[in-house]
Protein backbone atom coordinates (compact mmCIF):
# COMPACT_ATOMS: atom_id res chain seq x y z
CA UNK A 1 0.00 0.00 0.00
CA UNK A 2 1.53 3.28 -0.64
CA UNK A 3 1.47 5.93 1.95
CA UNK A 4 -1.16 8.24 1.83
CA UNK A 5 -0.53 11.94 0.47
CA UNK A 6 0.26 14.48 3.07
CA UNK A 7 -3.21 17.04 3.37
CA UNK A 8 -2.12 20.47 2.70
CA UNK A 9 -4.45 22.27 2.29
CA UNK A 10 -8.72 22.16 3.20
CA UNK A 11 -10.00 20.71 -0.02
CA UNK A 12 -7.10 17.78 0.74
CA UNK A 13 -9.22 17.15 3.95
CA UNK A 14 -12.83 17.31 2.40
CA UNK A 15 -11.89 14.55 -0.34
CA UNK A 16 -10.31 12.66 2.69
CA UNK A 17 -13.47 13.19 4.50
CA UNK A 18 -15.54 11.59 2.15
CA UNK A 19 -13.58 8.74 1.59
CA UNK A 20 -14.27 8.49 5.25
CA UNK A 21 -17.58 9.33 6.09
CA UNK A 22 -20.62 7.48 5.11
CA UNK A 23 -21.17 9.33 2.04
CA UNK A 24 -24.84 10.11 3.53
CA UNK A 25 -23.45 11.53 6.12
CA UNK A 26 -21.28 13.56 3.72
CA UNK A 27 -23.49 14.85 2.17
CA UNK A 28 -25.45 16.03 5.04
CA UNK A 29 -22.24 18.00 6.00
CA UNK A 30 -21.07 19.30 2.61
CA UNK A 31 -24.68 19.96 1.03
CA UNK A 32 -26.59 23.60 0.08
CA UNK A 33 -30.04 24.46 0.04
CA UNK A 34 -32.26 24.32 -3.70
CA UNK A 35 -29.69 23.81 -6.65
CA UNK A 36 -26.45 24.22 -4.52
CA UNK A 37 -25.16 26.83 -6.45
CA UNK A 38 -24.84 29.23 -3.79
CA UNK A 39 -21.28 27.14 -2.90
CA UNK A 40 -20.27 28.03 -6.28
CA UNK A 41 -21.13 31.62 -5.56
CA UNK A 42 -19.46 31.78 -2.46
CA UNK A 43 -15.86 30.73 -3.66
CA UNK A 44 -16.44 33.04 -7.49
CA UNK A 45 -17.22 35.83 -5.51
CA UNK A 46 -14.05 35.64 -3.23
CA UNK A 47 -11.93 34.37 -6.40
CA UNK A 48 -12.82 38.29 -8.04
CA UNK A 49 -11.02 40.05 -5.40
CA UNK A 50 -7.59 39.93 -6.76
CA UNK A 51 -4.46 41.03 -4.06
CA UNK A 52 -2.88 43.35 -5.05
CA UNK A 53 0.20 43.19 -2.85
CA UNK A 54 2.19 46.18 -1.46
CA UNK A 55 6.32 45.38 -1.16
CA UNK A 56 9.24 46.29 0.72
CA UNK A 57 7.57 46.94 4.27
CA UNK A 58 7.49 44.15 6.13
CA UNK A 59 10.20 42.11 8.08
CA UNK A 60 7.75 39.07 6.79
CA UNK A 61 7.49 38.31 10.66
CA UNK A 62 3.20 38.82 11.05
CA UNK A 63 1.56 38.87 14.66
CA UNK A 64 -1.54 37.34 13.65
CA UNK A 65 -3.43 38.10 16.99
CA UNK A 66 -6.33 40.17 17.30
CA UNK A 67 -8.59 41.51 19.96
CA UNK A 68 -12.32 41.12 19.99
CA UNK A 69 -15.31 42.11 21.95
CA UNK A 70 -12.73 42.57 24.96
CA UNK A 71 -10.66 39.00 24.37
CA UNK A 72 -7.75 38.19 22.66
CA UNK A 73 -7.53 35.56 20.00
CA UNK A 74 -4.24 33.90 18.53
CA UNK A 75 -5.77 35.00 14.88
CA UNK A 76 -8.45 36.66 13.51
CA UNK A 77 -10.47 33.02 13.22
CA UNK A 78 -13.66 31.22 15.01
CA UNK A 79 -15.33 27.88 14.62
CA UNK A 80 -18.66 28.76 13.67
CA UNK A 81 -21.48 26.55 15.07
CA UNK A 82 -21.99 23.16 13.31
CA UNK A 83 -24.60 21.23 14.65
CA UNK A 84 -24.49 16.85 14.97
CA UNK A 85 -20.70 17.14 15.39
CA UNK A 86 -20.64 13.45 16.64
CA UNK A 87 -21.76 12.52 13.06
CA UNK A 88 -17.95 13.27 12.33
CA UNK A 89 -16.09 11.75 14.83
CA UNK A 90 -17.46 10.18 17.94
CA UNK A 91 -15.66 12.81 20.20
CA UNK A 92 -17.76 15.81 17.91
CA UNK A 93 -17.68 19.09 20.28
CA UNK A 94 -15.76 17.90 22.56
CA UNK A 95 -12.82 17.22 20.54
CA UNK A 96 -13.82 20.32 18.77
CA UNK A 97 -13.89 22.44 21.90
CA UNK A 98 -10.48 21.28 22.93
CA UNK A 99 -8.80 21.97 19.59
CA UNK A 100 -10.25 25.76 19.05
CA UNK A 101 -9.12 26.51 22.92
CA UNK A 102 -5.55 24.70 22.46
CA UNK A 103 -5.09 27.03 19.52
CA UNK A 104 -6.63 29.95 20.74
CA UNK A 105 -9.47 30.81 18.76
CA UNK A 106 -13.14 31.18 20.23
CA UNK A 107 -15.76 28.42 19.02
CA UNK A 108 -19.45 28.39 18.88
CA UNK A 109 -21.21 25.84 20.33
CA UNK A 110 -24.38 25.22 18.24
CA UNK A 111 -27.34 24.61 19.70
CA UNK A 112 -28.14 21.47 18.09
CA UNK A 113 -24.79 19.95 19.69
CA UNK A 114 -24.36 16.13 20.90
CA UNK A 115 -22.67 16.97 23.81
CA UNK A 116 -24.25 20.02 26.77
CA UNK A 117 -23.44 23.36 26.87
CA UNK A 118 -21.49 22.51 30.06
CA UNK A 119 -19.82 19.36 28.90
CA UNK A 120 -18.38 22.02 26.06
CA UNK A 121 -17.56 24.35 28.33
CA UNK A 122 -15.70 21.96 30.36
CA UNK A 123 -13.69 20.14 27.42
CA UNK A 124 -12.93 23.84 26.35
CA UNK A 125 -11.51 24.50 29.95
CA UNK A 126 -10.21 27.75 30.92
CA UNK A 127 -7.57 29.06 28.63
CA UNK A 128 -8.31 30.89 25.36
CA UNK A 129 -11.00 33.34 24.20
CA UNK A 130 -13.73 31.22 24.96
CA UNK A 131 -16.68 29.32 24.25
CA UNK A 132 -20.03 31.07 22.50
CA UNK A 133 -23.25 29.75 22.74
CA UNK A 134 -25.29 29.60 19.40
CA UNK A 135 -29.01 29.68 19.45
CA UNK A 136 -32.40 29.70 18.06
CA UNK A 137 -34.92 31.01 20.07
CA UNK A 138 -37.71 28.49 20.99
CA UNK A 139 -41.64 28.82 20.77
CA UNK A 140 -41.13 27.83 24.08
CA UNK A 141 -39.90 31.08 26.03
CA UNK A 142 -39.33 29.70 29.15
CA UNK A 143 -36.84 26.99 28.08
CA UNK A 144 -35.08 29.62 25.84
CA UNK A 145 -34.62 31.39 28.93
CA UNK A 146 -33.54 28.28 31.04
CA UNK A 147 -30.45 27.63 27.96
CA UNK A 148 -29.28 31.21 28.00
CA UNK A 149 -28.53 31.21 32.01
CA UNK A 150 -27.36 27.80 31.57
CA UNK A 151 -24.58 29.30 28.57
CA UNK A 152 -24.02 31.75 31.19
CA UNK A 153 -23.20 30.18 34.63
CA UNK A 154 -21.42 27.39 31.86
CA UNK A 155 -19.02 30.28 31.18
CA UNK A 156 -19.84 30.96 27.72
CA UNK A 157 -18.46 34.24 26.70
CA UNK A 158 -20.77 35.63 24.04
CA UNK A 159 -24.60 34.52 22.60
CA UNK A 160 -24.98 34.07 19.18
CA UNK A 161 -28.48 34.67 17.77
CA UNK A 162 -29.46 32.68 14.48
CA UNK A 163 -31.82 35.06 12.43
CA UNK A 164 -31.75 33.43 8.67
CA UNK A 165 -33.84 30.11 9.88
CA UNK A 166 -37.69 30.70 10.50
CA UNK A 167 -37.71 27.40 8.61
CA UNK A 168 -35.17 24.63 7.79
CA UNK A 169 -33.71 25.15 4.26
CA UNK A 170 -34.35 22.44 1.54
CA UNK A 171 -31.56 20.27 1.05
CA UNK A 172 -32.35 17.99 -2.18
CA UNK A 173 -29.47 15.68 -1.13
CA UNK A 174 -30.78 14.29 2.02
CA UNK A 175 -33.93 14.14 0.71
CA UNK A 176 -32.49 12.23 -2.34
CA UNK A 177 -30.19 10.10 0.33
CA UNK A 178 -33.88 10.00 2.50
CA UNK A 179 -31.26 11.21 5.49
CA UNK A 180 -31.89 10.26 8.80
CA UNK A 181 -29.99 11.51 11.47
CA UNK A 182 -28.52 8.47 12.91
CA UNK A 183 -30.05 6.56 16.22
CA UNK A 184 -28.37 7.55 19.55
CA UNK A 185 -27.65 10.73 18.38
CA UNK A 186 -29.42 13.57 21.08
CA UNK A 187 -30.44 16.88 21.10
CA UNK A 188 -27.96 17.23 24.64
CA UNK A 189 -29.26 20.70 24.85
CA UNK A 190 -32.81 19.71 25.15
CA UNK A 191 -32.30 16.30 27.21
CA UNK A 192 -34.38 15.24 24.41
CA UNK A 193 -33.26 11.82 23.25
CA UNK A 194 -36.60 10.41 22.05
CA UNK A 195 -37.60 6.86 22.46
CA UNK A 196 -35.26 4.36 19.99
CA UNK A 197 -32.61 7.29 19.68
CA UNK A 198 -34.18 9.14 16.76
CA UNK A 199 -33.96 12.58 17.29
CA UNK A 200 -36.94 15.30 16.47
CA UNK A 201 -36.29 18.57 14.86
CA UNK A 202 -37.83 20.74 17.69
CA UNK A 203 -34.58 22.89 17.52
CA UNK A 204 -35.30 24.04 14.50
CA UNK A 205 -38.62 24.79 13.93
CA UNK A 206 -39.04 28.38 14.92
CA UNK A 207 -42.02 30.62 14.45
CA UNK A 208 -43.34 34.18 14.81
CA UNK A 209 -39.61 35.79 15.21
CA UNK A 210 -39.12 39.29 14.90
CA UNK A 211 -36.93 42.15 16.40
CA UNK A 212 -38.66 42.43 19.48
CA UNK A 213 -37.53 39.07 20.20
CA UNK A 214 -34.06 40.28 19.44
CA UNK A 215 -35.09 43.07 22.20
CA UNK A 216 -36.41 40.11 24.72
CA UNK A 217 -32.92 38.30 24.31
CA UNK A 218 -31.31 41.24 24.94
CA UNK A 219 -33.24 42.07 28.17
CA UNK A 220 -32.03 38.70 29.74
CA UNK A 221 -28.47 38.37 29.24
CA UNK A 222 -25.72 40.38 30.07
CA UNK A 223 -23.32 38.73 27.61
CA UNK A 224 -22.32 40.05 24.45
CA UNK A 225 -25.02 38.74 21.67
CA UNK A 226 -24.15 38.98 18.07
CA UNK A 227 -26.65 38.45 15.26
CA UNK A 228 -25.71 35.40 12.69
CA UNK A 229 -27.34 35.35 9.40
CA UNK A 230 -27.21 38.83 8.63
CA UNK A 231 -26.70 40.26 4.88
CA UNK A 232 -28.37 43.19 4.32
CA UNK A 233 -27.73 46.25 5.85
CA UNK A 234 -30.78 47.68 6.98
CA UNK A 235 -30.68 44.40 8.58
CA UNK A 236 -27.76 44.85 10.28
CA UNK A 237 -28.47 48.77 11.31
CA UNK A 238 -31.95 47.37 13.01
CA UNK A 239 -30.05 44.75 14.90
CA UNK A 240 -27.64 47.40 16.33
CA UNK A 241 -30.91 49.35 17.12
CA UNK A 242 -32.16 46.53 19.30
CA UNK A 243 -29.07 46.42 20.86
CA UNK A 244 -26.43 43.76 19.27
CA UNK A 245 -22.85 43.76 20.51
CA UNK A 246 -21.59 42.38 17.26
CA UNK A 247 -23.13 41.33 13.62
CA UNK A 248 -22.27 37.82 12.17
CA UNK A 249 -22.78 37.90 8.18
CA UNK A 250 -23.19 34.79 7.50
CA UNK A 251 -25.56 33.17 4.40
CA UNK A 252 -25.43 29.88 6.50
CA UNK A 253 -23.66 28.31 4.47
CA UNK A 254 -25.82 28.61 1.62
CA UNK A 255 -27.67 25.36 3.31
CA UNK A 256 -30.84 28.18 4.12
CA UNK A 257 -32.01 30.12 0.85
CA UNK A 258 -31.14 28.38 -2.75
CA UNK A 259 -29.87 31.42 -4.54
CA UNK A 260 -28.39 33.31 -1.66
CA UNK A 261 -26.13 36.37 -2.34
CA UNK A 262 -22.35 35.27 -1.19
CA UNK A 263 -21.81 36.21 2.56
CA UNK A 264 -18.38 38.14 1.49
CA UNK A 265 -20.35 40.41 -1.07
CA UNK A 266 -22.34 41.05 2.30
CA UNK A 267 -19.57 42.62 4.17
CA UNK A 268 -18.77 45.93 3.25
CA UNK A 269 -22.07 47.42 3.04
CA UNK A 270 -22.77 45.93 6.52
CA UNK A 271 -19.37 47.55 7.94
CA UNK A 272 -20.05 51.08 6.00
CA UNK A 273 -23.66 51.38 7.86
CA UNK A 274 -21.84 49.52 11.38
CA UNK A 275 -19.61 52.15 11.06
CA UNK A 276 -16.81 50.77 13.64
CA UNK A 277 -19.43 50.80 16.52
CA UNK A 278 -19.20 46.52 16.77
CA UNK A 279 -17.26 44.27 15.31
CA UNK A 280 -18.23 42.57 12.36
CA UNK A 281 -17.84 39.03 11.49
CA UNK A 282 -18.23 36.75 8.53
CA UNK A 283 -18.31 33.40 7.53
CA UNK A 284 -18.76 31.07 4.27
CA UNK A 285 -16.20 29.90 1.58
CA UNK A 286 -13.14 30.67 3.64
CA UNK A 287 -10.62 27.98 2.71
CA UNK A 288 -7.27 29.33 2.28
CA UNK A 289 -5.01 32.81 4.10
CA UNK A 290 -5.86 34.64 1.24
CA UNK A 291 -9.99 34.12 2.08
CA UNK A 292 -9.41 35.38 5.28
CA UNK A 293 -7.19 38.32 3.90
CA UNK A 294 -10.47 39.25 1.78
CA UNK A 295 -12.60 39.26 4.21
CA UNK A 296 -10.41 41.50 6.44
CA UNK A 297 -9.94 43.44 3.79
CA UNK A 298 -13.50 44.34 3.55
CA UNK A 299 -13.68 44.89 6.87
CA UNK A 300 -14.53 42.07 9.07
CA UNK A 301 -13.06 41.99 12.29
CA UNK A 302 -12.22 37.91 12.23
CA UNK A 303 -13.84 34.93 9.64
CA UNK A 304 -15.56 31.79 10.85
CA UNK A 305 -14.94 28.25 9.70
CA UNK A 306 -18.52 26.06 9.06
CA UNK A 307 -17.28 22.74 7.41
CA UNK A 308 -13.44 23.32 7.52
CA UNK A 309 -13.20 21.73 10.60
CA UNK A 310 -15.72 19.19 10.50
CA UNK A 311 -13.19 17.98 7.52
CA UNK A 312 -10.51 18.23 10.49
CA UNK A 313 -12.87 16.16 12.65
CA UNK A 314 -13.74 13.67 10.41
CA UNK A 315 -10.13 12.77 9.18
CA UNK A 316 -8.21 12.78 13.09
CA UNK A 317 -10.52 14.04 15.87
CA UNK A 318 -8.94 17.01 17.74
CA UNK A 319 -5.55 16.20 15.94
CA UNK A 320 -7.50 16.95 12.79
CA UNK A 321 -9.58 19.91 14.04
CA UNK A 322 -5.70 21.63 14.99
CA UNK A 323 -4.07 20.75 11.71
CA UNK A 324 -6.89 22.58 9.97
CA UNK A 325 -6.77 25.20 12.28
CA UNK A 326 -2.55 25.56 11.85
CA UNK A 327 -2.46 25.13 8.07
CA UNK A 328 -4.42 28.56 8.36
CA UNK A 329 -2.56 30.33 10.27
CA UNK A 330 0.62 29.23 8.72
CA UNK A 331 -1.45 30.14 5.11
CA UNK A 332 -2.15 33.51 6.66
CA UNK A 333 0.85 34.98 7.70
CA UNK A 334 2.58 33.97 4.76
CA UNK A 335 -0.39 35.69 2.75
CA UNK A 336 0.07 38.48 4.98
CA UNK A 337 3.97 38.96 4.67
CA UNK A 338 3.64 38.87 0.57
CA UNK A 339 1.03 41.51 1.25
CA UNK A 340 3.24 43.54 3.11
CA UNK A 341 1.36 43.42 6.14
CA UNK A 342 2.53 43.22 9.82
CA UNK A 343 -1.02 41.89 11.33
CA UNK A 344 -4.11 41.99 9.97
CA UNK A 345 -4.83 45.27 11.51
CA UNK A 346 -2.51 46.21 8.48
CA UNK A 347 -5.18 45.02 5.32
CA UNK A 348 -6.96 47.36 3.79
CA UNK A 349 -9.56 47.78 1.05
CA UNK A 350 -7.06 49.19 -0.93
CA UNK A 351 -5.45 45.80 -1.23
CA UNK A 352 -8.14 44.38 -3.64
CA UNK A 353 -9.31 44.66 -7.32
CA UNK A 354 -12.71 43.47 -7.88
CA UNK A 355 -12.72 41.92 -11.44
CA UNK A 356 -15.20 40.85 -13.30
CA UNK A 357 -15.77 37.13 -13.16
C1 LIG B 1 -23.31 20.66 8.81
C2 LIG B 1 -23.60 22.08 9.17
C3 LIG B 1 -24.39 22.35 10.29
C4 LIG B 1 -24.64 23.68 10.64
N1 LIG B 1 -25.35 23.94 11.79
C5 LIG B 1 -25.55 25.22 12.18
C6 LIG B 1 -26.20 25.51 13.41
O1 LIG B 1 -26.58 24.60 14.16
N2 LIG B 1 -26.40 26.80 13.74
C7 LIG B 1 -25.96 27.84 12.93
O2 LIG B 1 -26.16 29.01 13.28
N3 LIG B 1 -25.32 27.59 11.78
C8 LIG B 1 -25.10 26.32 11.38
N4 LIG B 1 -24.41 26.07 10.23
C9 LIG B 1 -23.85 27.19 9.44
C10 LIG B 1 -22.43 27.52 9.89
O3 LIG B 1 -22.42 28.12 11.16
C11 LIG B 1 -21.72 28.50 8.93
O4 LIG B 1 -22.51 29.66 8.81
C12 LIG B 1 -21.40 27.95 7.55
O5 LIG B 1 -21.11 26.57 7.59
C13 LIG B 1 -20.19 28.71 6.98
O6 LIG B 1 -19.84 28.27 5.73
P1 LIG B 1 -18.61 27.26 5.44
O7 LIG B 1 -19.12 25.90 5.80
O8 LIG B 1 -18.38 27.43 3.98
O9 LIG B 1 -17.44 27.70 6.29
C14 LIG B 1 -24.14 24.75 9.85
C15 LIG B 1 -23.35 24.45 8.73
C16 LIG B 1 -23.07 23.14 8.40
C17 LIG B 1 -22.17 22.88 7.22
Amino acid sequence: MPEPLPLVCVEDFRRRAAALLLPEVFDYFAGAAGDESSLEHQRASLNRMRICPRVLRTTGLCDLGVEVLGATWSMPLLISPTAFQRMAHPEGEAAMARAAAAEGVPMVLSMCSGITVEEAAGAYGEHGPGLWFQLYIQEDRGFTQAIVERAEAAGCRALVLTVDSPVLGLKERNARNRFVLPEGLVLANFCEATPGGTLSERAFTLVKLGWEDVEWLRARTSLPLLLKGILHPEDAAEALARGADGIFVSNHGGRQLGGVMASIDAVAPVVEIVDGRVPVLMDGGIQRGEDILRALAGGASAVGLGRPPLWGLAVAGEIGVREILTLLREDLARVLALCGCANPQDVSARLIRIVAS
